[in-house]
């Protein structure tokens, strides 16, 4: 097999064509690097350097590499930016995933696997999300990962390509620091940008009906994520093109609360993370933890890495591009 990874010289992207090169897979990247690092790459993948829009660009490296599979990460995904710009997410996550789709079904590509995101349920009232949980997505980029899939598997069927969708809850962490994301727009790298610039993290309200007042979430290493995808390679491999359409979610299947990872992210670094509490965030579910059933199943994946190895790689990677953190945390 040879796979693109669209968006593989970013943050998840990046995870996974290292663990698939270390699988023996030949790999080729094309990201546009508005967001994504060569940097992140392994020696031996070629990155071509262009946008998932440009139809001709994405036949040519299809053609020009025999790619036999794509795996598409090519997104933009920050809930508030989407909130702001719907034009620019629903043009990179769905006219982006469109042309890749179109250029794979015109050039033979008979497997797909696609990044998607919890963000699909929006508010679910259950204690653990199923894939077959009612979908209502509050924001553009909850909006665009549902209608991809929805795209994706309708693909599927009219052109015999096996796809598979992957749903990730709260990823953090990084195998290698290099590899670290370097946004700051979910929890546990907020905390450590709060506390390392002399502030107190920050929660966003503690009147949830949770046990202890905080939003509940299923967090889950980047290592696992990537291993997730390796499982899902292999399985369109071995299974003949056309036969497999499945949409699975990411999770470990545990929930913690703000306060659980404030707590552990103080136990783990040595942080004084104690918070301020702050008013809710609008649009935030009180609980989203995945069943992890289906992926066992179908894929005989589970999450291996515990969130307390999580957050210390988050922290070593932290303190690997800031250098003044760990000397200001002592302070
Ligand atoms: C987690 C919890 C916050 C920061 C988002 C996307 C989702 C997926 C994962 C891409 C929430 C609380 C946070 C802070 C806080 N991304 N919080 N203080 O919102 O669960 O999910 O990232 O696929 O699509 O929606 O993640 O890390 O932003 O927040 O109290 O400084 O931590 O309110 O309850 P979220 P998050």
């Amino acid at each position: 097999m040879t796979w693109l990874i669209t968006g593989g010289a970013g943050y998840i992207g990046g995870h996974v064509a290292r663990q698939l090169v270390d699988a023996g897979e030949r790999i080729v990247v094309l990201d546009d690097l508005s967001t994504g690092d060569p940097a992140r790459l392994p020696a031996e993948v070629a990155l071509v350097k262009g946008s998932t829009l440009d139809r001709a660009a994405v036949s040519a490296v299809i053609r020009e590499h025999g790619v036999t599979g794509i795996l598409h990460f090519a997104a933009k995904k920050q809930v508030g930016e989407s909130v702001e710009h719907p034009f620019l997410y629903y043009r990179e996550n769905m006219i982006g995933l469109q042309t890749v789709l179109e250029a794979a079904a015109e050039e033979g590509v008979r497997r797909f696997l696609f990044s998607s995101s919890a963000a699909v349920y929006g508010m679910p009232d259950v204690d653990l999300v199923t894939e077959t949980t009612p979908c209502a997505p509050m924001n553009p980029y909850g909006e665009t990962k549902l209608a991809g899939e929805w795209l994706v598997a309708a693909a599927g069927r009219a052109h015999g390509i096996s796809t598979i969708s992957l749903r990730y809850f709260n990823v953090a962490g990084a195998s290698t620091p290099e590899l670290a994301d370097p946004g700051v727009f979910n929890l546990v790298p907020m905390v450590f940008e709060r506390i390392t610039t002399g502030r107190a993290p920050l929660v966003f309200g503690d009147d949830y009906p949770t046990p202890d007042g905080t939003c509940v979430r299923d967090y889950i290493h980047v290592s696992d994520v990537a291993s997730a995808h390796v499982a899902a390679a292999r399985r369109l491999t071995e299974d003949r093109p056309g036969e497999t359409a499945l949409v699975l979610n990411i999770g470990c299947g545990e929930g913690l609360s703000v306060r659980e990872m404030l707590a552990l992210i103080g136990e783990v670094t040595g942080l004084d993370t104690t918070p301020e509490i702050t008013s809710r965030r609008p649009g935030d579910p009180a609980r989203v933890v995945a069943s992890a059933e289906l992926i066992r199943r179908e894929l005989g994946w589970r999450a291996r890495y515990d969130v307390a190895e999580m957050v210390a790689s988050a922290w070593e990677a932290w303190c690997h591009h800031h250098p003044e953190a760990r000397r200001a945390a002592q302070a």
